[in-house]
């Protein structure tokens, strides 16, 4: 425990997160378990809620997203009972039957929400809906969501042409259609099928490459009719369709494990088992960038959860080196883990490049540009690309000041780079993590021993 190395002072719910790193040194140890996976997290809420029966979730993540998740489908009539990591009850209310709500829609930070929801909002004729998020949301792209559904027959209105929320949005009964997705977006991808799911006949989704596909293994485990064309990364849901309440295990998210991990390799003489991590194929992009890089990580215990592949990851701290993470096979399994795999690169030996992740750039901040200067001002050298990030490792960081710019994913990655900084690193924004992961700073008391 360094309880009081890690200090977190808290001002008009505006918190710095100190890290002050002993001049001896220190080392990471323990078996800890992360948070539910926020994913599968926002979909079995959905898919509770639109079901008919209970369904049960055990496990769910208590971040803020899926709170406002909880939140929106409550306000549509939806019976959830309070949030808790035991069991999570649904009382769905069956597809076709959401309730109009009094009130606007709040999604929060949550991209996940408020485009997942679109397209339920969309396809429920009859209601009208108004969305909105908080500054950050406000501010990312909807129109790759909006743009299809109108193609369905969708009505929906919002500022800069129906691109930004708040939304407006006027049920229809939709077409069915075969959408090109120009880009790997899960988040796309779920939209277009949750709309398809009221639409008559067949709706497909065809993506540049695979991108996670949590919605459709519980969508298949709810009984709706799907099916699969891994060739071609399409993706075809029957409407209209019934879904069935079920219990939903879910496992520890892996991007929120990602953090351990890098702070495992990196730190010298450290090592952590990650009990009950989600390694569904289309999240473990960062397992592989990190055995390219050199990292020793074992996964113990594979089995699968509810239709979920999920292990224990060991990591041993060892001497990384640069490589080159790019491709559209590769970025899209690891999007969400490159702000912490720029940290991983700070600390390792040569070059790393990281390419074809221009997607950061509308994520909850410009994770690229982000990154770069923050980590910059700790020392490292980094350089914007426009898709991504060129970093040369193995410079000494020296503690400074540094902001999350309001990131869950910034703020938990510069924690990490701290500890590997001479002297005291303080964040600000660090109130941003709860977004998905209240307790990591927690747990980074409890794992950081202080080297003698
Ligand atoms: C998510 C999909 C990803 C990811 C986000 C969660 C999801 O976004 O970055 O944090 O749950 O569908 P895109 O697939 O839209 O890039």
């Amino acid at each position: 425990m360094l309880a009081s190395l890690i200090t977190l002072e808290i001002a008009e719910q505006q918190q710095d997160l100190s890290i002050n790193r002993p001049a001896s040194g220190l080392s990471l140890h323990g078996r800890i378990r992360v948070l539910g996976d926020k994913s599968i997290s926002h979909r079995a809420l959905m898919l509770g809620a639109l079901a008919q029966g209970e369904t049960q979730i055990q496990g769910l993540l208590l971040g803020e997203d899926p709170r406002s998740t909880a939140s929106c489908f409550r306000a549509m009539g939806a019976e959830i009972s309070e949030l808790n990591t035991e069991l999570v009850r649904v009382q769905g209310i069956g597809l076709g039957n959401i309730h109009e709500p009094v009130d606007v829609l709040d999604a929060g930070n949550s991209g996940t929400t408020m485009r997942l929801m679109l397209g339920l909002l969309a396809s429920h004729p009859g209601r009208l809906f108004v969305v909105t998020g908080d500054s950050s949301l406000r501010s990312r792209p909807m129109s790759r969501v909006v743009k299809p559904l109108q193609q369905m027959g969708a009505k929906i209105w919002g500022r800069q042409g129906g691109s930004l929320a708040p939304l407006a949005i006027q049920g229809q009964t939709l077409q069915p259609i075969h959408y090109h997705s120009p880009i790997a977006s899960a988040q796309v991808k779920s939209c277009i099928l949750l709309a398809g799911l009221m639409a008559q006949g067949q709706t497909t989704v065809t993506e540049p490459a695979p991108s996670r596909d949590h919605s459709e293994r519980m969508l298949q485990a709810f009984g709706a009719e799907l099916s699969l064309d891994p060739e071609t990364h399409s993706v075809t849901v029957t409407g209209p369709a019934q879904l069935h309440g079920q219990t939903v295990i879910v496992p520890g998210d892996i991007s929120s494990a990602a953090f351990w991990l890098v702070a495992g390799a990196i730190v010298p003489g450290s090592e952590l088992l990650i009990e009950n991590v989600g390694v569904n194929p289309t999240r473990t992009g960062v397992l592989e960038a990190l055995s390219m890089m050199g990292a020793d990580i074992q996964l113990e215990n594979q089995r699968v959860v509810t239709g979920e592949p999920v292990a224990d990851l060991r990591v041993r701290s060892s001497p990384l080196k640069g490589c080159t993470i790019a491709g559209e096979s590769l970025i899209p399994r690891l999007i969400d883990e490159i702000p912490i795999l720029a940290v991983a690169a700070v600390f390792a030996q040569g070059t790393t490049v990281i390419r074809d992740a221009a997607e950061l750039r509308v994520k909850e901040s410009d994770r690229i540009a982000v990154m770069a200067t923050q980590l910059n001002k700790l020392g490292a050298r980094v350089t914007e690309l426009p898709d991504g990030l060129e970093i040369t490792g193995g410079t000494p960081l020296t503690g400074t000041e540094v902001d999350s710019h309001t990131d869950h994913r910034i703020t938990m990655s510069l924690a990490i780079a701290a500890l590997n900084a001479s002297g005291t690193t303080t964040i600000h924004g660090a109130e941003a993590a709860a977004v998905s992961y209240p307790d990591f700073t927690d747990t980074l008391q409890q794992v950081c021993h202080k080297s003698d």
